[in-house]
């Protein structure tokens, strides 16, 4: 008895103090960060670093827990925690679990496949990093040259979705190969991981001839920046008889999918108003762009988990494709002689279940004209 508990000891000590070998552990972002401090902090501003920690990811998924059981728990988990649930940490006892999409999930793929069903990621967790440089050499692990993390395919396994029922829920990828983009040879990197000024590892550590790191903070909807690179305006206006007319003139100018795209409950929301100079009634419409989704009965889904797990059907898709334009017209009753400002602004609708103004939607542009 005693021998054997002695050598169970030490085989927990070699275990202890060599945590890294074959399918071994994955890291934490923080032991990464340790030396990649500029990719991390770039990481940390990300929404998949906050993949977990989101209060609307919580939210939600304490919401599907309670109406589809523990299956649609671990169907959220697949894309919000790939880590946990390949540690089949369910209950979430791991820090690692809780970093969303974390360093050493994305630097272990090793292949991507098409083929059959959701787009599947092949993940390894070892000493040896894949990554997108083919001279890299580190005292800390092994770095193997991979194609993928230099493509869109790095990001499809979660951007492109289809639920039980068939129903392609997230549609990013094929959104964006179908576009020219894809094309013209621009990946998801180019526009979300472009490269910026930075050190790839702490000079402490390695001095190195590059200096510049790709984005890791991977900005998308939650970017005002982003979304004003997404959308191209024109306003104009002129009088006809007792009417206002406007006309605003939007573009998909720099999104390489549509406008929204992703989770079927985003929207982008046009709101146009006049106001008469002086003081009078003001008037006011609104166009909303959008994919509106319902499950199997035909009623549209207003939570997130009901979109991931019930959506069904598309009842309406009113977004704007890639290098789309499309012109929008108002007509006001303004009289003749008096003046108006118009004003166009655009919002971005995250979620009806956000539980601040902010986190529900962003107003990122506006545009106003006087008129005689
Ligand atoms: C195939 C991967 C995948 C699965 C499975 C998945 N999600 Fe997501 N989820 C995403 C992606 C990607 C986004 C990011 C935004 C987008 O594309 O709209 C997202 C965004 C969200 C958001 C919005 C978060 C925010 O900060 O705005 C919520 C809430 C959410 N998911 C809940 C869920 C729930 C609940 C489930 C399970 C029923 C689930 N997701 C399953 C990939 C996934
Ligand atoms: C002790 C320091 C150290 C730690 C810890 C560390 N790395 Fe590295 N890593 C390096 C160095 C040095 C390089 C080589 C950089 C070069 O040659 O420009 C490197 C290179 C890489 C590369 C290859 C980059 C390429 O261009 O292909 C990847 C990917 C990578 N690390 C990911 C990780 C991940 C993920 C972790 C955590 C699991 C990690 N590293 C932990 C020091 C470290
Ligand atoms: C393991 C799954 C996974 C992979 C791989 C992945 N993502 Fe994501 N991504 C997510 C999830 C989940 C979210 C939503 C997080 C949230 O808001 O709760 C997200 C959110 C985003 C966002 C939205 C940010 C915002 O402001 O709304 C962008 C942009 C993004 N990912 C780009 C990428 C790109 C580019 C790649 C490939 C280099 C990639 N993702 C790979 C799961 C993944
Ligand atoms: C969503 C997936 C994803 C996550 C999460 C992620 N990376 Fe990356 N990383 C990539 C991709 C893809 C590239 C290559 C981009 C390219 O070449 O266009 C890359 C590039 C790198 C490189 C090479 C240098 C550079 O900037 O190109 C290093 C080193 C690296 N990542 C380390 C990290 C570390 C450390 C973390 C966590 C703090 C991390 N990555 C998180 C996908 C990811
Ligand atoms: C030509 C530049 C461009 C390319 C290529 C591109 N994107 Fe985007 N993406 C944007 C812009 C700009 C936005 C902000 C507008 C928006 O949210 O619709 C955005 C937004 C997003 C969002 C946020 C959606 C949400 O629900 O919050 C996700 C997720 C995303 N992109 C993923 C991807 C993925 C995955 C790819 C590759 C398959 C990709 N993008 C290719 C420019 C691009």
């Amino acid at each position: 008895m005693r021998a054997a508990a002695c050598l169970f000891s030490v085989l927990l000590l070699i275990f202890a103090v060599t945590p890294a070998h074959a399918q071994q552990s994955p890291s934490t972002a923080e032991y990464c960060g340790d030396c990649h401090r500029e990719i991390f902090d770039g990481w940390k501003q990300s929404a998949h670093a906050a993949a977990m920690e989101s209060r609307l990811f919580q939210d939600a998924l304490k919401m599907a827990g309670e109406d589809f059981g523990e299956a649609g728990r671990k169907a959220c988990l697949a894309c919000h925690s790939p880590v946990g649930v390949m540690l089949e940490d369910f209950s979430l006892l791991r820090k690692v679990s809780w970093e969303g999409i974390t360093c050493d999930y994305c630097h272990s793929i090793r292949e991507v496949t098409l083929s059959g069903g959701n787009p599947k990621a092949r993940v390894e967790f070892s000493e040896v990093k894949s990554g997108p440089s083919k001279e890299a050499v580190s005292p800390a692990h092994g770095t193997v040259f991979s194609k993928v993390h230099t493509s869109s395919l790095a990001c499809v396994s979660c951007h492109e979705y289809r639920n039980a029922l068939g129903f392609p829920v997230l549609t990013t990828y094929a959104e964006w190969k179908e576009s020219p983009y894809a094309k013209e040879g621009k990946q998801c990197q180019s526009c979300h991981m472009y490269t910026v000024r930075g050190a790839v590892v702490d000079p402490r550590v390695k001095r190195s001839s590059q200096d510049e790191i790709n984005f890791h903070q991977m900005p998308g909807s939650r970017s005002v920046e982003q979304l004003n690179k997404a959308i191209h305006v024109a306003l104009s206006a002129e009088r006809k008889g007792d009417k206002l007319e406007v006309t605003v003139k939007l573009t998909n100018s720099g999104a390489g999918h549509y406008v929204p795209t992703g989770s079927p409950l985003r929207q982008l929301i046009l709101e146009v108003r006049a106001e008469p100079y002086g003081g009078g009634q003001t008037f006011r419409e609104q166009r909303v762009y959008m994919r509106r989704v319902a499950d199997q009965k035909g009623a549209p889904v207003e939570r997130e988990h009901f979109a991931f797990l019930r959506g069904a059907k598309v009842l309406e898709d009113t977004r704007l494709a890639p290098r789309e334009t499309r012109s929008e017209k108002f007509s006001f009753p303004i009289l003749k002689g008096r003046q108006a400002r118009v004003v166009a602004d655009f919002y971005y609708y995250y979620s009806p279940m956000a539980s601040t103004a902010a986190q529900q939607k962003v107003k990122f542009l506006a545009i106003s004209r006087m008129v005689q």
